[in-house]
């Protein structure tokens, strides 16, 4: 099911419980498309999502209230780290913290799986995304020039990394208190 882009959400306690994130599933590709072309100019085509996803250590997830998908992430698991490929909120209902749970889960995701951090690139003209990236503590590592074959624009690679008073002290994965909140 899609939904327009003038439908006005609320930012109640009450909506916000009732999101849910699963995996990605074929059947989600038309709802994930439409977020796709309305978010990039150089959006992917369904033919790169299914190709990445057939990989064995790519992931996709997609965040939906009722059967609504309202967002999505694609994030590839390495030996010491997940990258980010694709990420992704629905128009219509950005600033309302859904980019904020997919990021949350991603973060929980790096702590399960005991990686050490989640990397990601993002348009040098992409300010928004910087901020939000910004606004859940990644940061910019370094510069990637001429990093798109499409635009030939420069990236800046951004990385999350737990801060030091986020590992457990007994010697285990990095705790996300975050995500601990939002998972139950
Ligand atoms: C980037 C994106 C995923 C953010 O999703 P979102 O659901 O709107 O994010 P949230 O509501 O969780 O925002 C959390 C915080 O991030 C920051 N933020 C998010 N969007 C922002 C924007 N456009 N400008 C400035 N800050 C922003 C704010 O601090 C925000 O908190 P606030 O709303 O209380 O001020 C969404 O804008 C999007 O899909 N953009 C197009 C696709 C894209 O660029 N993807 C990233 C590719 S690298």
């Amino acid at each position: 099911m899609s939904i327009g882009r003038a439908t006005r959400w609320s930012r109640s306690v009450a909506d916000a419980t009732a999101l849910h994130i699963r995996w990605m599933i074929r059947r989600d590709m038309p709802d994930i498309m439409g977020i796709e072309l309305a978010s990039f100019e150089y959006s992917w085509t369904e033919d790169d999502f299914l190709r990445c996803l057939r990989q064995r250590n790519c992931i996709g997830m997609v965040v939906e209230r009722g059967h609504t998908i309202l967002g999505f992430m694609v994030y590839e698991l390495h030996r010491t780290r997940l990258h980010l490929l694709n990420f992704a909120v629905h128009p219509g209902v950005r600033r309302t913290g859904i980019g904020g749970l997919l990021a949350s889960k991603l973060i929980y995701k790096m702590c399960s799986h005991r990686r050490q951090k989640v990397t990601l690139a993002v348009r040098e003209g992409n300010t928004q995304a910087q901020m939000f990236f910004r606004a859940h503590r990644f940061s910019a590592a370094k510069v990637l020039r001429g990093y798109y074959e499409d635009s030939g624009e420069d990236a800046y690679e951004m990385e999350y990394k737990p801060l030091e008073r986020d590992w457990d002290p007994f010697g285990g994965a990095p705790v996300n208190r975050i995500a601990m909140y939002e998972e139950r």
